[in-house]
């Protein structure tokens, strides 16, 4: 994929997870990657594994909830490496439990659309005025199955929250366009980071392998491979898109 040669990455929550598979997929395949979380040892740990296989990457700090923050941090990735080409606005989770409606809390349903909603739009602010005048850019959100349909595993503060960036991303690429810049959504089902590992009893994985049609697990790479695609000029005639990275176990 040489249309990404010497571009530049921001993959937001790239400290472990998702984010940090995409952000070394990338670096294989030639981008510049900016690293991004607030856990420092793991934004180190991952950027030296980048640089050791031969990739260039930089990380930066910044709770994507305050805009301040992330602006400090754009410019201070500007100063090092130039200007963002590709934004994945990554850093997200479940800030709550799955509750019945009612008994969900004020303050989980706060974190829940702060901590997703909040700060995609919150990133995607910080950058797109660049990508406007330079008239190109690549945006990638990130929402989830939980968005897609519902299944009673999820906590609606973050399904909620992950269907607004699904809206917001189409809205985005409608007005994006017209400057060159494309604004797709990649929505997985659940995927196998090491969170999940540590978390999930083994007795619990057959049910999970076969509630997809696919019959395995999700794993970073299957999201990060989407990512690449979406990022490269092979979609070039894509955007407003959600893309389910879902085995199967969403057909919308
Ligand atoms: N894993 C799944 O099954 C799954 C399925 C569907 C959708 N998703 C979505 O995919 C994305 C990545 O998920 P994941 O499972 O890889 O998550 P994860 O392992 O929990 O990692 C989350 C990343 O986001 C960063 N982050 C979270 N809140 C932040 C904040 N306020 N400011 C700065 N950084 C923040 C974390 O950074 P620090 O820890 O360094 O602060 C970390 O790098 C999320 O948006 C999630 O909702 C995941």
């Amino acid at each position: 994929m040489e249309q990404l040669n010497d571009k530049i990455a921001l993959v937001t929550g790239s400290s472990r997870g998702i984010g940090a598979e995409i952000a070394k997929h990338f670096a294989k395949h030639g981008t510049r990657v900016i690293l991004h979380g607030r856990d420092e040892a793991s934004l180190g740990k991952i950027e030296d594994e980048i640089i050791r296989d031969g990739g260039q990457a930089m990380h930066v700090k910044a709770d994507v909830t305050k805009f301040a923050e992330i602006e400090s941090a754009r410019s201070e990735i500007e100063k090092k490496f130039g200007p963002v080409d590709i934004l994945v606005a990554n850093a997200g989770g479940s800030f709550t439990k799955p509750a019945p409606f009612d008994e969900l809390s004020e303050e989980g349903w706060r974190a829940s659309v702060e901590g997703n909603l909040t700060a995609t739009f919150l990133t995607v602010k910080s950058f797109l005025p660049g990508m406007k005048k330079r008239k190109s850019g690549n945006i990638i959100t990130i929402s989830s199955a939980a968005a897609r349909h519902v299944t009673g595993r999820s906590p609606v503060p973050y399904s909620a929250a992950k269907a607004g960036i699904e809206i917001m991303t189409q809205q985005l690429a409608a007005e994006a366009g017209p400057f060159g810049i494309r604004v797709n959504c990649i929505a997985p089902e659940m995927i196998f980071t090491e969170k999940h590992r540590a978390m999930i009893p083994p007795e619990h994985l057959k049910g999970i392998v076969e509630y997809h049609p696919l019959k395995r697990l999700g794993e970073t790479k299957d999201v990060a491979e989407a990512a690449l695609f979406l990022a490269s000029d092979n979609s070039s005639w894509i955007t407003g898109v959600i893309l389910d990275v879902a085995g199967g176990a969403v057909m919308v």
